[in-house]
């Protein structure tokens, strides 16, 4: 079987949405900072373009998780394979995602992170499978829902590849 990449949102799009988002971020955390944490490695080129549009002041701080299970269904057991650098007390957290899919690794996420005393968390994601979810998780802001399909690009991995593709695409395999 090989995979073929079928563009699903076009860059121009996916970045217009973020500045719609951003604008919304930099209204509701008016007068304060925000305290943006990215969920590694998927959420690095959403971060990255989000921070650029925000207009209150960032700070940013970095977290890798790993989901105990099957590579295709997450436990929702959470091992943090790399934590953050710096304590959240006081701050206004908004973890930053790619994609809320069953909602388990976020519910765990949210459950340790809440008990730092962070004056607030919030969450935000690049794209959403609303369809999927087993656990709810309460999104704050959501660039894309999207279907039950499975995606890359923009970040988003299928194997460690399609990271760095511009766009969002849906993965179709095809027989040799
Ligand atoms: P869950 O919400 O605990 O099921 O896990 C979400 C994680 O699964 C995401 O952070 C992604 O790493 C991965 N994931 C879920 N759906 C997709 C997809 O369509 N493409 C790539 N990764 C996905
Ligand atoms: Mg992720």
């Amino acid at each position: 079987m090989r995979e073929k990449v079928r563009i699903f949102l076009q860059e121009q799009e996916i970045n217009a949405r973020i500045a719609q988002v951003a604008k919304q971020i930099s209204e509701d955390y008016a007068d304060r900072e925000v305290h943006l944490i990215c969920v590694l490695k998927g959420s690095v080129f959403f971060m990255c373009e989000l921070a650029k549009r925000i207009t209150v002041p960032v700070t940013m701080d970095f977290m890798s998780v790993s989901s105990y299970g099957s590579d295709t269904k997450s436990s929702g057991v959470v091992k943090i394979v790399k934590d953050l650098d710096e304590p959240l007390d006081g701050k206004d957290v908004l973890i930053v995602e790619d994609i809320v899919d069953s909602g388990r690794t976020l519910s765990y996420l949210i459950d340790i992170l809440g008990k730092r005393n962070p004056r607030s968390l919030k969450l935000c994601t690049l794209l959403d499978k609303p369809d999927r979810r087993v656990t709810s998780v309460q999104v704050d802001y959501t660039c894309f829902d999207i279907p039950d399909e499975f995606v890359v690009g923009y970040g988003l991995d299928y194997a460690q590849k399609y990271r760095n593709l511009p766009f969002v695409g849906i993965v179709e395999f095809v027989g040799e």
